[in-house]
């Protein structure tokens, strides 16, 4: 299974922090925030990665990360999303990249605690369909969140007012090939762009979506409290211990 990490956008949110930088290289701690998603998808095997950035300063990706030896990797492979297309059309470019094999996608403000390996090795054994990973919270209608029946998810809404869980859809996701002929049938939304939830909904359609829990801690970090958040866990967990010998940083 190949990996991406999804990490464009224009940071509006964190305004006027992303006014001279992609908001994927802000720190988290002690670390650039993209460290955290890579290092997610090496901890899971995944060794052939793909990060999507775009904007002004996606020159800067090459520069901090370059061929990935601070993961144990021999390159990096990249792609730069022209315009604001959205979750789903980021996604699209790395069609020819995954060459017809399972892809995991990881957006590149999403911070776990724990390990997606368990997930990922079951999802290596599944023939098709996608895999999506779940977290409890207080204040769902901030994301995703999956109606859950009968031990099967039934739908997905983003954002919901008045969300039918506390199951928020963490930006940990798991495709079969099919998922680039989903996205070509999508229509932006709303907010003028292609949504990655209307890909799990055509999933949950064909019956095909599976999920599980993801373990420990799980935060985004694209507000203002969400940035602090995510760097008050790193500093108060085990995540820092990984920067013993940061000068291979
Ligand atoms: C995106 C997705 C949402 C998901 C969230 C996880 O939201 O659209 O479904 O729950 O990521 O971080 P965004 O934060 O891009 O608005």
């Amino acid at each position: 299974m190949k990996g991406v990490v999804l990490a464009g956008g224009t940071g509006s949110r964190l305004f006027p922090l992303t006014k001279i930088t992609n908001k994927h290289l802000l720190p988290i701690y002690d670390r650039p925030m993209i460290y955290y998603p890579i290092q997610t998808l090496v901890d899971a095997g995944i060794e052939d990665i793909m990060v999507v950035t775009g904007g002004r300063n996606s020159g800067d990706f090459l520069r901090l990360l370059a061929n990935g030896k601070s993961f144990g990797l021999k390159h990096i492979n990249y792609a730069y999303q022209e315009g604001e297309g959205g979750i789903a059309d980021a996604l699209a470019l790395a069609e020819h990249f995954s060459d017809g094999k399972k892809v995991c996608v990881i957006l590149g403000d999403n911070i776990i605690e724990g390990s997606i390996r368990a997930a990922a090795d079951e999802f290596r054994r599944q023939d098709k369909g996608a895999h999506i990973l779940l977290k409890e919270v207080p204040d769902a209608e901030r994301f995703g969140v999956a109606e859950i029946s009968g031990g099967k998810i039934v739908g997905i809404e983003e954002k919901p007012k008045q969300p039918k869980s506390n199951y928020a859809v963490t930006g940990i996701y798991m495709y079969d090939p099919s998922v680039f002929t989903k996205i070509q049938t999508l229509v932006p939304s709303s907010r003028g762009e292609l949504e990655i939830t209307d890909v799990n909904n055509a999933y949950i359609g064909e019956g095909t979506m599976g999920f599980s829990f993801l373990d420990g801690w799980w935060t985004d970090a694209g507000t203002f409290e969400s940035l602090l958040r995510a760097a008050n866990l790193v500093a108060n967990s085990g995540k820092k211990d990984l920067t013993a010998g940061a000068e291979n940083y």
